[in-house]
């Protein structure tokens, strides 16, 4: 027999059993059922879906069963009270590009990302988890995605976020960030779900952009590193692809919000010179 000092046990135990993210987000049912009013009767006024149900199928996931056990078939009633169908060439997919492309999104009108769906609109940003013992959701703490395998947050979005791939039709967009190591993650939610579920007689082409800070570093691009891998993926699986490396309206979206970056003057002064402007 060893004996395990103490300290170690503490190290590698007391973090995974303690650490743990805050709780539901207080107020969350008024949040969420809100912004499903306010994407029916607002953001999408043609849409007809009953918010009492959906939340009473989310409800029912969550609710009364352990905050590391919520299976994605758990969802399966809350799903079925929002089905919805997207036009095609406007699917917008991204991963470790979060802020750029929200300015993207808002930009160019005509993109769809996860979070303009209705599921996406009403869950972005929320924490929530269940009890056990108790009916109701636990407002004190909710573990970290990475402590369980069925995490309740994490299993909603991946089936969001396959439901989302899976209708994907026409041209589709993927914006990655050249900036880090493995741009394409096969663990990340485009890497391990969404890029599984896109269906290659649906897709007409994969529009890859690998966009870099303006600072750099300069890690990836679509001729370096893990975007080849995703590029060859592509390829075995029958997809049509594109991908560019320094698109125009992605580096002008940057150089507004950095306008003094040596880069942004190449910038400005190529815009002068173009007779059409890049947002089209
Ligand atoms: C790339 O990822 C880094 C680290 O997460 C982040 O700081 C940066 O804003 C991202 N770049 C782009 C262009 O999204
Ligand atoms: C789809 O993408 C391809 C390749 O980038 C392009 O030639 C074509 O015009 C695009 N079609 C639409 C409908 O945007």
């Amino acid at each position: 027999m060893f004996s395990i000092p103490i300290w170690f046990l503490l190290l590698h135990f007391w973090p995974s059993e303690f650490k743990a993210e805050a709780g539901t987000t207080p107020n969350l049912k008024h949040i969420v059922v809100g912004r499903c009013y306010n994407y029916i009767t607002l953001v999408n006024p043609t849409m007809r879906y009953d918010c009492e149900e959906i939340w009473r199928g989310f409800e029912e996931a969550v609710v009364r069963r352990s905050s590391c056990n919520v299976k994605v078939k758990d969802y399966r009633r809350m799903f079925r009270a929002m089905p919805q169908t997207w036009p095609c060439n406007r699917f917008l997919f991204w991963s470790k590009t979060r802020t750029l492309m929200h300015s993207y999104a808002a930009v160019m009108r005509h993109f769809w990302t996860l979070e303009d769906t209705l599921v996406g609109y009403m869950f972005n940003d929320l924490v929530w988890c269940g009890q056990e013992e108790d009916i109701g959701f636990d407002f004190n703490s909710c573990p970290e995605w990475s402590a369980c395998v069925n995490h309740p947050v994490y299993s909603l979005w991946r089936q969001a976020s396959q439901n989302f791939a899976e209708s994907a039709c026409g041209n589709i967009t993927v914006l990655l960030n050249g900036s880090i190591d493995k741009a394409f993650n096969r663990k990340s939610m485009f890497g391990s779900v969404e890029l599984d579920s896109l269906n290659p007689r649906m897709v007409d082409y994969v529009n890859i952009k690998v966009v870099a800070n303006l600072e750099g570093p300069f890690i990836e691009s679509c001729s370096e590193g893990s975007v080849v891998d995703l590029i060859e993926i592509l390829r075995s699986r029958g997809f049509r692809w594109t991908c560019t490396d320094n698109d125009l309206a992605l580096m002008i979206l940057q150089c507004i919000q950095n306008p003094k970056q040596s880069s942004c003057q190449t910038c400005a002064n190529s815009l002068l010179h173009r007779e059409t402007f890049p947002f089209n």
